[in-house]
């Protein structure tokens, strides 16, 4: 059947390569577009998608050097781009309500600056990006830094970017997307990097490897056959301060964490499956499997011992704000945050630039609530279920809010003004009403 399990290679997202890097900046041409994807074998899945594939190509980019992603919108409805855990100006940001119109580009500049992050980007136009994510328009980035190059972590062909999502799918192959799914869409079939629970063929030595959970609402606790160990090194904005063991991680949608897995120890022919132990049905259970095969010898990465980086000291916060995760069932189901629908012409909070706040997400719901704040990056200060993992002690741009619980995080308001959303990533809540607007002054 199309849906057995570790039946095709893991395909690699291919990498764009800049049209122009004149002046010390990368110049990249994107179209967004529908495309066919085989995602099932012998047949062709319908998709919107970055060059038309899905997942969207991969964009590597390097402090302190500038990017510009020139969009072409060759769809039929609006469209924007969203480069999910970027500092970037407001006004590239791809707040919800900013779109390409069909047939029109648009210029998005990535000033870079941030320090190395796993980053990606997707769709954004308001009350769609649910149907468009889940459809294909989601790419990731790669921003490298001098300090990561210190660290001599895998490199090229062994860093490599895994963005996991659940689907469904109709008898002709097409993607089956449920149209009423207020409570968040949930699909029955794993999909890495576009292909069905795929084997990836990796050599004795060490692989550094960037989850991304590109799912609609699904999350997931990743884990390796036998519970062996994986490293954790990075969580959504950057390098944690030192490696944390892992026998499994949870994966919460639009979360990324990136670990060192160190296959050397392996013989030839090992498999070694990555299961989702989260899974509600057998098909989302098997995420894919790795097969050891020989190769490898002369290592040129190594497993970061101790510390990787000091993270800055954030100031001390200035506010509280609570903010209740909540369900309104009045006239439909609708998600809100503060008891607020998303208004646009609304300002939901104002903060000053450099300054830090606590925000508690109080979720007294049963559903988790996976939540981000654009253009900036927070610290998780407390968990009332209990303690922050230090794998979740890094800066961070997404944090799931689990059915019952209060997580504390501390935003710092840097380095640009202006207005950026926040919202619920699990992505029918945030098209609904599950957002609201920050504005950052000088
Ligand atoms: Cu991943 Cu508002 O976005
Ligand atoms: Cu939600």
């Amino acid at each position: 059947s199309p849906f057995t399990p570790f039946a095709r290679d893991l395909p690699i997202a291919p990498e764009l390569a800049p049209v122009s890097g004149k002046n010390g900046v990368d110049v990249y041409d994107v179209d967004i577009k529908e495309g066919l994807a085989e995602i099932l074998p012998g047949f062709e899945t319908p998709i919107y998608g970055y060059e038309g594939v899905y997942p969207g190509p991969t964009i590597r980019a390097r402090k302190g050097r500038p990017a510009i992603v020139r969009q072409h919108n060759q769809l039929t409805f609006d469209s924007n781009v969203h480069l999910h855990g970027g500092y970037v100006p407001a006004a590239h940001d791809g707040h919800p309500m900013d779109v390409i119109a069909p047939g029109a580009s648009f210029d998005y500049t990535y000033p870079n600056e941030q320090d190395a992050a796993f980053l990606w980007y997707h769709d954004h136009a308001h009350g769609r990006t649910a149907r468009t994510l889940y459809y294909g328009l989601v790419g990731t980035y790669l921003l490298h830094d001098e300090r990561e190059e210190e660290l001599e972590l895998p490199q090229g062909e062994y860093d490599v970017p895994l963005v996991l999502a659940d689907h469904a799918f109709n008898k002709d192959g097409s993607f089956r997307y449920a149209e009423n799914v207020d409570l968040g869409f949930r699909g029955d079939t794993m999909l890495v990097n576009g292909a069905v629970s795929p084997r990836m063929a990796v050599q004795r030595r060490i692989y550094r490897l960037r989850f991304l959970n590109a799912s609609n609402a699904r999350s997931y606790e990743l884990r390796l056959g036998n519970s062996r160990q994986m490293l954790q090194i990075a969580s959504d904005g950057g390098l944690l301060e030192a490696p944390v063991a892992r026998s499994s991680f949870p994966l919460h949608p639009a979360e990324r964490i990136e670990v060192l897995i160190d296959f050397r120890s392996f013989k030839p022919g090992s498999e070694i499956v990555l299961q989702n132990v989260a899974a509600d049905a057998g098909t989302t259970k098997s995420v894919m499997r790795f097969d050891v095969v020989d190769g490898g010898g002369a290592e040129e990465a190594r497993m970061p011992r101790g510390r990787m980086r000091t993270l800055e000291k954030l100031p001390a916060p200035n506010a509280t704000h609570r903010w209740d995760l909540s369900l309104l069932t009045q006239g439909g189901v609708q998600w809100q945050i503060a008891n607020r629908g998303f208004d646009p012409n609304r300002i939901d909070v104002s903060t000053r630039l450099g300054t830090s706040e606590l925000w508690q997400w109080h979720n007294p719901s049963n559903r988790v609530h996976p939540m981000h704040l654009h253009g900036m990056l927070y610290r998780v200060v407390e968990r009332s279920s209990g303690v922050v993992h230090p794998g979740e002690r890094g800066w961070k741009d997404t944090v799931g809010v689990l059915p019952g619980e209060d997580v504390t995080v501390q935003p710092w308001f840097v380095p640009y003004e202006g207005r950026y959303v926040f919202h619920c990533h699990s992505l029918e809540h945030g098209d609904k009403a599950m957002m609201l607007q920050l504005e950052v002054t000088k």
